[in-house]
């Protein structure tokens, strides 16, 4: 896989670490051509019509190691949950996820969030998912991060009125700046009402191997929005 050299910054680190386990490079072969979405760049995707009878659609930005994904997946077959992620061992560890639970809501992009979610129609998703993003805590770098005044924009016109967006950071500065750029948003009401509504993680959460990590320089935070 190649970074674009057009559109947005990039806003993620490495795409690949160690060779990948021989059985998750089968899974490459085998599973992923199964339940990837649709070239995004092709043109517009309707993420119902990859799931017929989904419920709902949640999407969640960067899954790492798909755990988090492949629980919330587990727990609701009758939702569709779409995840990106470009770091490919973090895909081959959630092909791994999908092939034991034998999950059949799931689908993937082993890719930019981003370009996934321009090819969505208008209020297409019920729950977006973005969970200890990459931080980059430089002034220099910060323009890197995922959260911007325009991606907050398309995170409220991909998900529906009454629809959820779940932020989670352990990084006190990048807190700040996602909340300030996500209320500046006007689809977007924070739903917190006191500090232990982002200070506790929601009874659904689940924890991540980032989150395990500890590498922030606080506790979680978790911002919950309402597209209104
Ligand atoms: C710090 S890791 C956290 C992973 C996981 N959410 C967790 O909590 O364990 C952030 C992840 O977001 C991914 N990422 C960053 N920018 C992305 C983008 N534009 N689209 C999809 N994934 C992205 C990175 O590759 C990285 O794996």
């Amino acid at each position: 896989m190649t970074t674009p050299t057009w559109g947005p910054l990039r806003s993620f680190g490495r795409i690949k670490s160690r060779t990948l386990k021989p059985r998750q490079a089968a899974l490459f072969e085998t599973l992923l051509p199964t339940i990837m979405v649709p070239d995004p760049v092709a043109g517009p995707i309707d993420p119902r019509a990859l799931m017929a009878g989904a419920r709902e659609v949640w999407f969640e930005i960067g899954f790492g190691g798909g755990e988090h994904m492949a629980e919330q997946a587990a727990r609701h077959p009758d939702v569709l949950v779409i995840g990106c992620e470009p770091f490919l061992n973090g895909v081959g560890s959630a092909l791994r996820h999908i092939d034991e639970r034998g999950l059949k809501n799931v689908r993937l992009h082993a890719g930019d969030a981003r370009e996934v979610l321009a090819a969505f129609p208008d209020a297409s998703l019920e729950r977006l998912y973005i969970l200890f993003p990459d931080p980059w805590p430089k002034a220099r770098h910060q323009k890197r991060r995922l959260v911007q005044a325009d991606t907050a924009a398309e995170f409220a016109r991909a998900l529906k009125p009454g629809g959820r967006l779940r932020f989670v950071t352990d990084w006190k500065d990048y807190a700040s700046w996602a909340l300030e750029r996500l209320t500046r948003e006007p689809r977007f009401r924070w739903l917190a009402e006191q500090a232990a509504d982002w200070r506790e993680a929601p009874a659904d959460h689940v924890t991540t191997r980032y989150q395990e990590k500890l590498l922030g320089d606080t506790q979680p935070i978790f911002l919950e929005f309402e597209r209104v």
